[in-house]
């Protein structure tokens, strides 16, 4: 268990297209552990594996919802999305910025478990953002590149809210 670093917008790494994973050894498993420390002490809801630097497909995702959360997502495919949602969003690696972001509101993911069981999820609101979110990550897309005109500075809003649920 350790907490890795987290990089921010201007690293390259953030930019590249993931690779799949093809297998879950113990090094992976080591990476999901950390990436779910590092989610966890920087408040987030979610995190891309190459946002601690790692081009691999994989994402933690963890709303504060009840079980079945948290959600451990390799190798995930969107195969449906639905409806509209459009609200606040932040991102671990654009640290102190949010931006508005139109998302589905319903979205249904195919992915493998840390144990490389294929599973499909389903999710709605918060849920639904997140994964879009995190998949976006692994195309090398921030939500800067989506959201609804330009980002602004949290230190600006007089409440906090938008930046406990960073992703
Ligand atoms: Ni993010």
């Amino acid at each position: 268990m350790a907490i890795r670093n987290i990089r921010t917008e201007g690293d390259a790494v953030l930019r590249k297209k993931c690779r799949e994973v093809t297998e879950v050894n113990e090094r992976i498993h080591e990476l999901i552990n950390d990436m779910f420390d590092t989610m966890y002490e920087a408040n987030g809801v979610g995190l891309a594996a190459p946002q601690v630097g790692i081009l691999k497909n994989i994402v933690v995702i963890d709303t504060g919802e009840d079980e079945p959360e948290p959600f451990v997502l390799i190798n995930p495919e969107i195969l449906k999305s639905s409806g509209e949602q459009t609200g606040e969003e932040a991102c671990l690696s654009l640290p102190g910025l949010y931006g508005t972001v139109t998302r589905p509101n319903y979205v249904k993911v195919r992915a493998y478990d840390e144990n490389m069981n294929l599973f499909e999820l389903e999710g709605e609101d918060l849920l639904a953002r997140a994964i879009c979110h995190e998949c976006d990550h692994l195309n090398g897309v921030l939500f800067r590149d989506v959201a609804d005109g330009e980002l602004c500075q949290a230190s600006d809003r007089e409440e906090d809210s938008g930046v406990n649920r960073k992703k």
